[in-house]
Parts: structure tokens; C-alpha cells; sequence
């Protein structure tokens, strides 16, 4: 059979491990077929990933950075006005300086006492139950608290926003027809509501600084503020959230790696962490679109053609990861790219290790003889990996 990466079933187990090694091991790219478009070249090696995401002048972000080219009804919603994710420099370098500054080691580091206390408050909020949906429970929890924050609008509508991310993420064929289309929309609906509650009531909250903003001589548009808003919820949701439930996974199907850490939590989470982000890779892929005629690997590229880079599969490329699809949490060298590299790297990376660090330190210390209940079934999504639920048994500690 071949691999076919377009299809939700090739994810049904999450990472499709065994496939990424076929297409790393043949010569050139992968051209993977799709139902009702033109085909992609998939990369799956870890040094063509490097190239690809770093070489914006060869391989666009425009004008998606998904595999089907946008919804016609979706951008109708927007007009001229694109997400900074699918600008190539130097407009991109404009708008991400926009956000830059609350994003930086220093400014995610400032949270760290907060997020401890909102890990804190999630573990509470089940201890006593000794079991849980791992996934809805408490890895989902997290990303909702610090959107809300972050954007400053209530705890429950950062809950709700964050569903929406999930139909929106999901494969088109596992949600009621319109139903992704839609989910963009209530949230366009719902940021409209902000732009008018911090227009008319200023706060400390990024909301109001991206709508205060001097931008390029004037402020920006409200097309512009809506999906500078989708994509701060969509980027920090069930990225997240599938990290800290992929990361718990694999931690409970290696013992002996989770006594290792358990010898030295505090210490050791940090490589941990790392190692848990390589594998889950919660990011499946991302698209470019190549702007001239030009060659990877051997493989000839024409302009227009799609160019879709596979993180998962980079980051156990044998070629730079040693035993690469074991998880060794004293891995010496973690150089992976499950935040991307290059000029659209991961603006939230020190925030999310941040998330990671305090509810797994939380989880580890309150949670003992965490065990599975039944095997977790896996997103139904091409773009995002991760377990949909995730039923645990625990002790109290
Ligand atoms: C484990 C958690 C996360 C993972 C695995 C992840 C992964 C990624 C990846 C792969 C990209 C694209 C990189 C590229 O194209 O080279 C990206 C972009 C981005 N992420 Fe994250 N992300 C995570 C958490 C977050 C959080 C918590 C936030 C913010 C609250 C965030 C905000 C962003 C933004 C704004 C971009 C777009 C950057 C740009 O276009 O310049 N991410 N992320």
C-alpha cells in the first residue's frame, strides 16, 4: 500500500512512525496525491525540513500554510487582511514585532508563579476523584487559563474558544459538513465582541494593546485584529494540550525513563521536556508554496507546487537523532523542530515549556500510580497529533 499523508486514517495511531521511515529512506521527495487537488511534495527528512522553513524566498507561506488552499467563504470574512502565519518578510517581520515583546524568555518567564498557581488549581480540581480525562481534565485546562489571561476576556469563554480550535483542527470528514467553516466564524463573532468591550473599556491585557497599536502609521484594521485573534487561540490551544497528553502517554509507556526523571524532577524536567516535544511533535505539518522552479534532495520542484514539511518525521530522522524513535530523556543533544525553525519559528515556545514544566511538575508530585484506563484513541486530524481523550487512574499523593 502506499503512504498516503493526506489521509486521516494514515494518523489514526497518532505518528505514522513506520511510513515516515519509508518515505525518509527513498531517494528525493514523496508526491503525495489528494482527492481534489493538484498533489504535494512531502518532507520528510530533517535537514530538507531545515532548508524549507527557513528559505522564505524560495517557499512561501503564502497563500496558506494548510494543505487545502483557503475556504472561499472564509476569506471572504477577511477581505485583504491575513494571518501573520501565512506572510512571507518583510510584512510578516512587521506584524510578528506587533506581538513580539509580550512573547519573549523574559516575558513568558514572568508568568511562571501564575501558571504554578493555575496548575496548581487543575490538579485540585480533580485530585480527589482519583481518576480523569487526562486530555479534558487537565491538559486542556492549562492553554484555556492562559489564553483568557493572556487576552483578557473570561475563563469560560477561553474554554469555549478553545473547542472551536478543535473543530477547526479537525479532519473535515470527522465533523459535520460547514462545520470547520463555521467554528471560524463564531470565533470572527466572538473577537468582534472583544474589539468593542476594549475599545470602550482599555485593559492591561494584549487585546487591548494589539487594538491601541501604532502600526505602520495608523492602527490595525479589525480584519487585521480578527485573525491576529484566531491564531493566538489557535496556536497556543491544543498544541499544548496535546504535548502535555502525548508527553504524559509515552512517559507511562517507558517506566523505567519516568523513574529516571522521578529520581530528580525538578532537574531533570527541563531535558525531559525537551524529549517529550520531540516525540509528540503535536505540530503534524506545515505548507509552503514554491516561488520559482528549484530543486530539493534531488527532487525537482516547479513554481506553484506545494511543499508540505512533516515535523514528526524530521524529528526521527535517524540521520540526526540517534536510536530516534526511542524517547531517552537524557537525549545530550535535543536540537528538534517541533517549534519550526527560521523567520515563523514558534512565537509561543518559552510560553508553552512554561505550561509544560507546571503541570507535569504538578501532575508527577500530587499524582502517584498514574496508570491507563483502556488505550487513548487518537485525533481525527491530519495537522494536529494527539490523544482526543485520555482516561487515568491515580492515587493521591
Ligand atoms: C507545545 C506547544 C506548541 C507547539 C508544538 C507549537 C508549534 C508551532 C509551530 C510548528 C509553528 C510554526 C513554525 C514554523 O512554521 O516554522 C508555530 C507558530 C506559532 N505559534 Fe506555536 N506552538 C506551541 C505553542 C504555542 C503557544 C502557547 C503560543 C501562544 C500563546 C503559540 C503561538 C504561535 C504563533 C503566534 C505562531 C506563528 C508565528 C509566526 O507566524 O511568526 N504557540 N507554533
Amino acid at each position: 500500500m502506499p503512504v498516503d499523508l493526506y489521509d486521516t486514517a494514515t494518523f489514526a495511531n497518532g505518528h505514522p512512525v513506520a511510513a515516515y521511515d519509508a518515505l525518509r529512506s527513498q531517494s528525493g521527495l514523496h508526491w503525495n496525491p489528494e482527492p481534489n487537488g493538484p498533489g504535494y511534495w512531502a518532507v520528510t527528512r530533517y535537514e530538507d525540513v531545515y532548508v524549507v522553513d527557513r528559505d522564505y524566498k524560495t517557499y512561501s507561506s503564502e497563500p496558506t500554510i494548510m494543505i487545502d488552499d483557503p475556504h472561499a467563504k472564509t476569506q471572504a470574512a477577511t477581505g485583504e487582511a491575513k494571518m501573520m502565519l501565512m506572510m512571507d518578510p518583510p510584512q510578516h517581520t512587521r506584524f510578528r514585532q506587533l506581538i513580539r515583546p509580550q512573547f519573549t524568555h523574559a516575558a513568558a518567564a514572568e508568568k511562571i508563579a501564575r501558571l504554578d498557581d493555575l496548575a496548581r488549581q487543575i490538579i485540585d480540581n480533580v485530585i480527589d476523584r482519583g481518576t480523569c480525562d487526562f486530555v479534558a481534565d487537565v491538559a486542556g485546562e492549562m492553554p484555556s487559563y492562559v489564553i483568557a489571561e493572556l487576552m483578557g476576556i473570561p475563563l469560560e469563554d477561553g474554554r469555549k474558544l478553545y473547542q472551536l480550535t478543535e473543530t477547526i483542527h479537525a479532519a473535515p470528514e470527522s465533523v459535520a459538513p460547514g462545520a470547520g467553516h463555521q467554528a471560524v466564524m463564531e470565533m470572527f463573532g466572538y473577537a468582534s465582541t472583544v474589539i468593542a468591550e476594549k475599545r470602550a473599556r482599555p485593559k492591561d491585557d494584549l487585546a487591548t494593546r494589539l487594538l491601541q497599536a501604532e502600526f505602520e502609521g495608523r492602527g490595525l484594521t479589525d480584519q487585521e485584529f480578527l485573525l491576529f485573534f484566531l491564531l493566538l487561540i489557535d496556536a497556543g490551544g491544543d498544541t499544548t494540550r496535546n504535548l502535555l497528553s502525548t508527553g504524559l502517554y509515552l512517559l507511562l509507556q517507558n517506566p523505567d525513563q519516568l523513574r529516571w526523571l522521578m529520581g530528580d524532577l525538578e532537574n531533570r524536567l527541563p531535558a525531559a521536556r525537551e524529549e517529550l516535544t520531540r516525540l509528540s511533535s503535536p505540530v503534524i505539518y506545515m505548507r509552503r508554496t514554491a516561488t520559482c522552479d528549484t530543486e530539493l534532495n534531488g527532487t525537482k520542484i516547479s513554481r506553484g507546487q506545494k511543499v508540505v514539511m512533516y515535523f514528526g518525521a524530521a524529528n526521527r530522522d535517524p540521520k540526526k537523532f540517534d536510536r530516534p524513535n526511542d524517547l531517552d530523556l537524557q537525549r545530550a543533544e535535543n536540537d528538534h523542530l517541533a517549534f519550526g525553525t527560521g523567520p515563523h519559528a514558534c512565537l509561543g515556545k518559552h510560553l508553552a515549556r512554561f505550561e509544560i514544566d507546571a503541570v507535569l511538575l504538578t501532575v508527577l508530585r500530587r499524582m502517584k500510580n498514574i496508570e491507563l484506563v483502556g488505550q487513548p484513541a487518537w485525533l481525527p486530524s491530519t495537522f494536529i497529533s494527539g490523544p482526543r481523550s485520555m482516561p487515568i487512574r491515580f492515587r493521591p499523593a
